[in-house]
């Protein structure tokens, strides 16, 4: 088929790839709505687009190489149209431009932009000058708030991306897990102040969001001064928060146990639209691992938690992130990971092989686990956290519960809602329109989904 060119009019087309986390889904919106602004409208193909942007995860080797094998592919398109009237830009942002910066450059010279997470509000800019003066870095840790000077999104952008969002409370982390290299990738803990959330939480809601997601590496170590001046926690933002008139639903991901203070554990007690769901992760279940680790807690400390926040909200759904084969784990070390997981009884827990990650003092520690061993301990674990997760999903049939229609289905005449405990819920059109709650009975439960009718 012949491709004819657009006409000079037509604007540039961005397509944006993203890995990782929910923040950094979070940020690509953010970048996508900036440069819609700055006159890009967005493409699903990347034959089309004169912009690539691979925003991309450093947080374990397998997300970093990634990056460089879509690059490679990305080349040769480039290649193709270069010299043509629709030269094609590419980018790379996210955790793994600001780990590597320059090299990424060195490594793959057909990249024109290297742009680290706290520099996103000069994103439209940058590009601009890739384009006319040839490649940019940009990895300084800017003193400017990134989200105080990026354009805010509009109404047909929020409304055009359904009736959940994500929104951006903290980022950074001073933990200094040994393992992990979000401190070095995403800098200290910073805050969002309080008004800004709530103007961008009112926004959302105004254009028709109805559940909010609150992001954050830590999010629980969110803090701010409130209206009087005295110190918020993340608890009383959450209350703040479930004030704003037609909010349905709030959640956040992802705290860490050391900042599970009594004022976040009250607000699950006392908050209806904050959904009985926590993100807890412990990563092992031995306290000599813990402590190499650098987690500051134990495991008893860890499922006092658990205790208590059960006793707080009794229908809460635990979650969690495992890691197997962090430096010298013993057969007993495991066995503890395994001990842990039984006694929290998670509803879903993600888990990882070990993965080295330059710079992490975890990289340096003698008795790296051999890779096999890894990989016999995650399958056990696999075994154990599938078969929790489904009783937890069989759990649920015969239940009663309020589900937000977030979709239509795969198939025609289909609705996908999703429950308080985060599992896509199917149900028949006919039940409401998306965006409404309704209450339904759960009749089934498959291994990703459930079945519900009309209760
Ligand atoms: N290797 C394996 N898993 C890791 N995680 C973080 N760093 C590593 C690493 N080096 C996991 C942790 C964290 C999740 C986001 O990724 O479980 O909670
Ligand atoms: Fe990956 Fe961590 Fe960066 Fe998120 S913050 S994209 S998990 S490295």
């Amino acid at each position: 088929m012949q491709r004819t060119d657009p006409p000079k009019s037509a604007p540039k087309k961005v397509l944006i790839k993203t890995w990782g986390c929910q923040m950094n889904v979070y940020d690509s919106t953010r970048m996508k709505d900036a440069l819609e602004q700055d006159g890009y409208a967005p493409t699903t193909d990347m034959a089309d687009a004169d912009l690539v942007l691979l925003n991309t995860c450093h947080i374990r080797e397998k997300a970093a190489e990634k990056v460089y094998s879509n690059l490679g592919q990305i080349r040769a398109l480039k290649e193709e149209r270069a010299g043509s009237d629709r030269p094609l830009t590419i980018g790379v942002t996210g955790c793994v431009a600001q780990a590597e910066g320059e090299e990424i450059i060195t490594r793959e010279r057909a990249v024109d932009l290297v742009v680290g997470p706290q520099t996103y509000h000069r994103l439209p800019d940058i590009v601009a000058r890739a384009r006319t003066d040839g490649p940019q870095v940009a990895t300084d840790y800017d003193v400017d708030d990134k989200f105080e000077h990026m354009p805010r999104p509009t109404k047909r952008q929020v409304q055009a991306r359904g009736v959940t969002a994500f929104l951006t409370v903290q980022e950074g982390c001073d933990k200094f897990c040994t393992f992990c290299v979000v401190p070095y990738t995403r800098g200290a803990e910073v805050s969002r102040p309080l008004t800004q959330i709530v103007d961008e939480a009112r926004e959302l809601v105004d254009a028709g969001v109805r559940e909010i997601t609150l992001l954050g590496q830590n999010v629980n170590a969110w803090h701010g001064v409130g209206p009087e001046g005295g110190e918020m926690r993340l608890g009383d933002l959450l209350h703040a928060l479930a004030e704003i008139e037609g909010i349905a639903r709030l959640r956040y991901v992802t705290s860490h146990p050391k900042d599970m203070d009594a004022s976040l554990i009250d607000a699950h007690r006392d908050l209806n639209v904050l959904m009985p769901y926590l993100h807890l992760p412990v990563q092992a279940g031995s306290d000599t691992v813990l402590k190499r680790m650098n987690r500051s807690h134990t495991a008893a400390e860890y499922l006092d938690i658990i205790e208590r926040i059960r006793e707080a909200r009794p229908d809460i759904a635990i979650s969690g992130d495992m890691i197997v084969g962090f430096p010298g784990e013993t057969e007993a070390d495991f066995e503890a990971t395994l001990e842990i997981v039984r006694r929290t009884n998670y509803a879903q827990c993600y888990s990882f092989k070990y993965s080295m990650r330059p710079g992490t003092p975890g990289a340096e520690m003698p008795d790296q686990v051999a890779e096999e061993v890894k990989s016999e301990r995650l399958a056990r674990l696999q075994a154990l956290l599938n078969e929790q997760q489904v009783a937890f999903n069989q759990g649920c049939v015969g239940k009663t519960i309020d589900i937000l229609l977030e979709k239509p289905g795969r198939r025609d005449g289909q609705l996908i809602g999703r429950s308080p405990w985060l599992q896509s819920v199917v149900v028949d059109a006919s039940l409401g329109h998306i965006g409404d709650m309704v209450r339904v009975e759960i009749t089934e439960a498959g291994a990703n989904s459930l079945l519900a009718k009309a209760a």
